[in-house]
């Protein structure tokens, strides 16, 4: 099979209408897409990806009106959360309703949901009436994708189409939400801050993979690595010289990573609450990557804004 990047809704709805799995555009990270009811997509999902069976898949849907028919006891809280940050980045755990298939949330009683905003994506979900299942369009524990050509140089062959919606603007994935007693528990930082939860439903608690035990199944300690090794640090200048002799990429956003002197360097904007240098934060790790230096030294973000979830990510694909 040969890979076809397209950008006709039609022939990627009616691959994934016949049990095909196609990649798709979101503002996130691109994802690889399977509608929920095609068991044999949903199983090519996990296959094509490597994916453990244990870890569930995101349904998206084109509203948040559908989401009687994929969820009960939906908390308020939920609510007014799908309200403001819908279409987009946030990404809720929900209790199932039975009709969703079990290999989609494997085996848990809950069902992961978002409605994500690409244009593309949202024309393709209101096409086939049915939701999409899609993990990240990466191989397990890789770099995840934030354009057709990363899709395309991981499964070429693989997948009969990739729907190319261009590079996403986004850059990060979507925040996760779960609900203990209807407070919102933030399991995986995003693209929306803990804060920005806070500031809607009057409180947050935070779960992710570094403050407690993780109940979202995916939380592995070692995720979105590079081939080549990174190093996570707050003194870019200290460790770029402990790997003195060695060839290495700096990627930063301070003063002192502007002002260093390094054979390659990769400087993030840094404007704002890290909004672009999150929306570039994966192409340029892919980028980094492919340059083949014995050693990508990454500068540690400021804990606030979008700073969090590029902390994730970065420590996430430096562990070994
Ligand atoms: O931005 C995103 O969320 C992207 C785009 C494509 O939508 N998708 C994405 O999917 O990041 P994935 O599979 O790479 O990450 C989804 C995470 C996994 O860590 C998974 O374990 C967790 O969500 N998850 C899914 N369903 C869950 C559930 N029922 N309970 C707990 N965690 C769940
Ligand atoms: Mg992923």
């Amino acid at each position: 099979m040969t890979t076809k990047i397209t950008k006709n809704i039609d022939t990627a709805a009616a691959a994934l209408q016949s049990g095909k799995v196609v990649a798709i555009p979101t503002e996130t990270v691109y994802g690889l897409a399977g509608v929920i009811y095609q068991q044999e997509a949903i199983r090519d999902i996990y296959s094509i990806k490597e994916r453990p069976k244990a870890n569930p898949l995101i349904v998206h849907t084109y509203s948040a009106d559908t989401l009687p028919e994929i969820a009960h006891d939906i908390p308020e809280a939920a609510y007014k959360l799908a309200d403001v940050f819908w279409p987009g980045p946030l990404t809720l755990l929900l209790r199932k309703k039975s009709n969703i298939p079990n290999n989609v949330t494997s085996g848990l009683d809950t069902v992961a949901v978002r409605v994500p905003s690409h244009p593309v994506t949202i024309s393709l979900l209101r096409t086939l009436k049915q939701p999409l299942a899609a993990p990240s369009a990466n191989p397990f524990g890789r770099i995840s994708p934030t354009s057709a050509r990363h899709v395309f140089d991981y499964f070429d062959g693989k997948i009969p189409y990739i729907l190319d919606g261009g590079t996403c603007s986004v850059g990060i994935e979507s925040t996760i939400v779960g609900f203990d007693e209807g407070v919102p528990v933030v399991y995986r930082h995003g693209a929306v801050t803990a804060a920005q939860v806070k500031d809607v439903t009057g409180n947050v608690t935070i779960k992710t993979a570094s403050t407690n035990t993780p109940k979202a199944p995916g939380m592995y300690p070692r995720h979105y690595s590079p081939r080549t090794p990174l190093v996570v640090t707050d003194d870019i200048q200290k460790a770029l010289a402990g790997f003195r002799g060695l060839s290495t990429v700096v990627i930063g956003y301070s003063r002192m990573c502007r002002d260093l002197i390094a054979e390659k360097k990769i400087v993030l904007p840094e404007s704002g609450n890290f909004e672009e240098a999150a929306a570039k934060l994966y192409g340029t790790l892919h980028y980094a990557d492919s340059i083949n230096t014995d050693i990508i030294i990454a500068e540690k973000f400021p804990e606030k804004g979008l700073g969090s979830a590029i902390n994730d990510r970065l420590i996430r694909a430096s562990k070994k």
